[in-house]
Order: C-alpha cells, then structure tokens, then sequence
C-alpha cells in the first residue's frame, strides 16, 4: 500500500480513537463542549497521536496502553492551534478547511474553548490511571505530557514566537522556538509512545530526540508551506507569517537552506528509529513524506 494510502487509513484510525472521548455537549456549558468538539473534529492530519501509536505499536505490538494519551496530545494541540490563530496572536480566520473557532463562536469562547481543551487533555489523561496495568509507567507518560504543554514546551515557544514578532532573529532564537512551539508536541507523542509501549530509558531518550527533530523539520516545513502552499490544500491561509511580520526559518536562511536543514533532520530522527527497530517501516515512511507534504 502506498505511505498516502497508509497515513489516510491510520488518520481515520485515530479519528475513531479521537470520537471515543470527546466532552458531552449537554447542560448550560453545552456551547463550550460544541466549541471543543467543533474544533477538534473539524479535521487534522492527526499526526500526533498517530506517531505515539506507532511508537508504541514499535515496541509492545499494541496500540492500546497509548490510547488516552493520544487522545490528550490531541486536544493538547488542538487547544494550541485555537489560541494560536486568536486576534492577539496570528489573527487567522481558517482553520482546518473550516472557519477558524473565534471566528464561529467568538473571541471570549475561543479563548475559553482552547482552555478547556488543555484542561480536558488531563481529565481523559487522569482518568486512564484507573485502569492502566502499570501506574508507574503511567505516571511518567503523565509528566511528559504535562511538560510539553507548558513553560518547557510548547508555550515556552509560542511566548518566544509572540515576544519576537517583528523582530530579527538568530540561529539560536528560532531554533529555540521551534524546538518548543512544535517539537515538544512531535516529541512527547514519541518518547509517550515509548514509555507507554515498556521502552527502556536509553530507548526513550532517542524516541524524544528523533520527535524533536522530527519537529523542527515539521516547522521548516510549515514556515514553507505559508509560502508555497495553497489554502485549499493547507486549509488555512498562506500568508500569514509575512503578514504577522515574522522572522521564518525561510526568511531567514532562504529557502534552499530551509528545504535542506528538514531533509537532513528528517534523515537524523530516520536514523534513530532504525536503530531501535531496522524492520520498522512505517515511521521512516511517514517522516520522510512530512518533508514533501502539501498540507
Ligand atoms: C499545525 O500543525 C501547527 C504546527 C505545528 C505547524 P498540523 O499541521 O499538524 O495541523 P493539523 O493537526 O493537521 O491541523
Ligand atoms: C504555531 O506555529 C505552532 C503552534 C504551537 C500552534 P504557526 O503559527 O506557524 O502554526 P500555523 O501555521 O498557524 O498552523
Ligand atoms: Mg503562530
Ligand atoms: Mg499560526
Ligand atoms: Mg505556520
């Protein structure tokens, strides 16, 4: 089966995993639960919970030890692209092909609903400690994912990313942000994967590492495509970075230097995959597409 093929039926996989936890639209917070599951179902390629299965799977053969984690990294970002595409911070008005949630239910549920959505992560997360067979274990998937989300991850980046809107940046800034706005996502998944598949430490220290490349080289991409993507394809609007004045990896290094900097790391957290597991090839497959993905 060709890797498309193989990422749109694990996409549908993770959707249906997805749908299994989502809040209940009911009571007089009942347009909240519509705002989140608006958000959450409005579509995505799922690329994070799908990585964190797929470690896992790397490691035990079985996907379901992962599953409550997937479905928090999941809200966890969709919360993240919620407050990221606010007036205050990116101002975008699509989203997924759909209008984006400020724009549809307005700014104070927008911001309320990505809220909730964070806090909800941790609700579906906390509630699997009941009847997972290892709590240890479980308690440190718990923490990783609690670290991504915040000040040592992804909103470390995103302040990072907001503070130095208009301004120039450096190598070490932007590698910085990217390494927490989008690599603290990309590399929870994994090294949560990996923990939650019975990875030994040395093996969790590459899956985290190999997500973290992964990440950066996700974000090059993405700094790409706001350039030479198309809207219909992307669903949301190019553009936006040059609008919002930012310093990007292309306007930085141009774009030769940026399409080279994510097939190298692409190759680098290829590489340590391969390591754990040389007959692994889905993962390899699916990191190498990311850097000739459309959308
Ligand atoms: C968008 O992430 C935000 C970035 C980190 C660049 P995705 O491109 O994975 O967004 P969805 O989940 O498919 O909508
Ligand atoms: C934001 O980066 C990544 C997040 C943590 C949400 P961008 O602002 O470039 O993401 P897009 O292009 O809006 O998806
Ligand atoms: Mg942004
Ligand atoms: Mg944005
Ligand atoms: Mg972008």
């Amino acid at each position: 089966m060709k890797i498309t093929e193989q990422i749109q039926q694990k996409t549908e996989w993770c959707d249906q995993i997805i749908r299994r936890y989502l809040p209940e639209e009911t009571g007089y917070a009942k347009g909240l639960a519509e705002a989140m599951n608006y958000s959450i179902l409005a579509g995505g390629k799922r690329l994070r919970p799908m990585l964190m299965a797929e470690t896992c799977r790397m490691f035990c053969g079985r996907t379901e030890p992962a599953e409550p984690f997937m479905m928090a990294i999941e809200c966890m970002h969709t919360a993240s692209l919620v407050h990221d595409d606010l007036p205050a911070i990116d101002n975008d008005t699509y989203r997924r092909g759909k209008r984006t949630t400020h724009s549809v239910y307005g700014e104070s549920t927008g911001i309320l609903a990505g809220d909730a959505l964070l806090n909800y992560a941790f609700e579906v997360a906390a509630k699997g400690l009941t009847e997972t067979e290892d709590p240890v274990r479980y308690g440190q998937a718990l923490l990783c994912l609690s670290k991504a989300g915040g000040i040592g991850g992804m909103l470390g980046g995103q302040y990072v990313d907001v503070i130095m809107t208009g301004k120039p940046l450096d190598e070490d800034l932007i590698s910085y942000i990217f390494r927490y706005k989008t690599g603290a996502f990309l590399s929870c998944s994994m090294e949560v994967g990996a923990i939650m598949g019975g990875a030994s430490e040395a093996e969790r220290q590459d899956m985290r590492e190999a997500g973290e490349k992964l990440g950066v080289a996700f974000q090059i991409q993405d700094d790409i495509l706001d350039i030479v993507g198309t809207q219909e394809e992307l669903g949301k609007p190019i553009g936006s970075d040059i609008r919002n004045e930012k310093t990007t990896y292309v306007s930085l290094f141009g774009m030769e230097q940026a399409e080279k900097a994510s097939v190298q790391l692409t190759k680098e957290a290829v590489a340590l995959v391969r390591k754990i597991s040389p007959e692994e090839t889905f993962l390899p497959d699916l990191f190498t597409y990311l850097t000739k993905r459309r959308k």
